[in-house]
């Protein structure tokens, strides 16, 4: 049984295992594939709001025949005070095998597994990670790029370029993937004005760099992730929102002048005017729907994975 704490758990066999066999189950018969944790119960613990992960988490288990109970902070007794590992002993006793867990607490999933002994799915720990998201993007970023989840190696995205602009400072999409892709070759450029984005933030690792300059990325980038600002994580900080639209939108305009052909990425939740415009979010070089829809496929593999059956222990 398999915990996924942080995107750097994952060796780059794993995460090719992990991306081959959300393929095998995606288009495995929907009967079929409810045999695999069948009545396996899986605990949803949400200590922050979410849309797509928490839907894609319950719709993956489910799909695999699993049975899923929802605890969010706001109709439980987390809101009279009941600790994180109180609350995670407690699902134990009523049978989850594994838990998924979102938290604004870096860390919080580390401390739930060591608590509980059982499989922790991190659906985001504050400024953390968010890994899922991150082999969700990957996912996007092969099939746009016609590259085969088997060939996944070391030097795979040799040659591409990952632009991730916007609130860089607040955001656990940002630090998995600029974690992830370049183990696999691919340069990844942090664009942000200084107050989102520090220069210590090029400390994460080798293959990343700092740009401030987001039409000068732009032009280097084979794929664009937009970041939406976190304005309940800004805490003080002051942002000129004008000034901000000005320099790091992407707008049609923009787009066009200097990444015509790049794929358009965002985890979303977007802010439709502020980091993104509709005519770049809906048009024809987003890819923001099809990360949704690989996010199913990926947290299927993760489940099968977490509770270790035997298809999903090969992972
Ligand atoms: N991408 C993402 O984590 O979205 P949610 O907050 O809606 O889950």
């Amino acid at each position: 049984p398999a915990s996924l704490i942080s995107i750097t758990d994952l060796s780059i066999g794993e995460v090719r295992r992990i991306l081959s066999l959300a393929t095998e189950l995606e288009k495995e018969d929907p009967q079929q594939r409810a045999k695999w944790l069948r009545k396996r119960r899986v605990a949803l613990l949400f200590y922050e709001s979410s849309t797509r992960t928490r839907t894609s988490f319950e719709l993956a288990a489910k799909s695999l025949g699993a049975d899923t109970t929802l605890v969010s902070s706001l109709s439980s007794s987390i809101e009279k005070g009941e600790s994180l590992k109180d609350t995670g002993i407690t699902l134990r006793a009523l049978g989850a095998e594994c838990i998924i867990l979102r938290s604004p607490w870096s860390g919080g999933p580390y401390l739930l597994a060591q608590a509980t002994g059982l499989p922790v799915l991190n659906a985001g720990d504050g400024m953390h990670q968010h890994p899922s998201q991150a082999l969700l993007d990957l996912r996007t970023m092969l099939r746009f790029l016609d590259l085969k989840s088997a060939k996944v190696a070391a030097h795979a995205l040799a040659g591409v370029t990952v632009t991730i602009c916007g609130d860089i400072l607040h955001s656990r999409v940002a630090r998995s993937n600029a974690l992830l892709l370049p183990q696999l070759g691919a340069k990844v450029i942090l664009c942000g004005p200084e107050p989102l984005l520090p220069e210590t933030a090029a400390q994460l690792g080798p293959g990343i760099v700092i740009e401030r300059d987001f039409d000068h990325a732009l032009r280097q980038s084979q794929i664009v992730m937009m970041l939406r600002i976190q304005a309940e994580r800004l805490a003080g900080l002051r942002l000129d929102l004008g000034e901000y639209t000005a320099k790091y939108q992407a707008n049609g305009e923009r787009i066009a002048a200097h990444a015509p052909k790049a794929l358009i990425m965002h985890p979303g939740p977007i802010i439709r005017g502020m980091e993104i415009t509709s005519d770049v979010a809906d048009g024809p070089q987003s890819a923001i729907e099809e990360q949704v829809r690989n996010g199913v496929a990926i947290r299927m593999a993760l489940l099968a994975r977490a509770l270790g059956t035997k298809k999903g222990a090969r992972a």
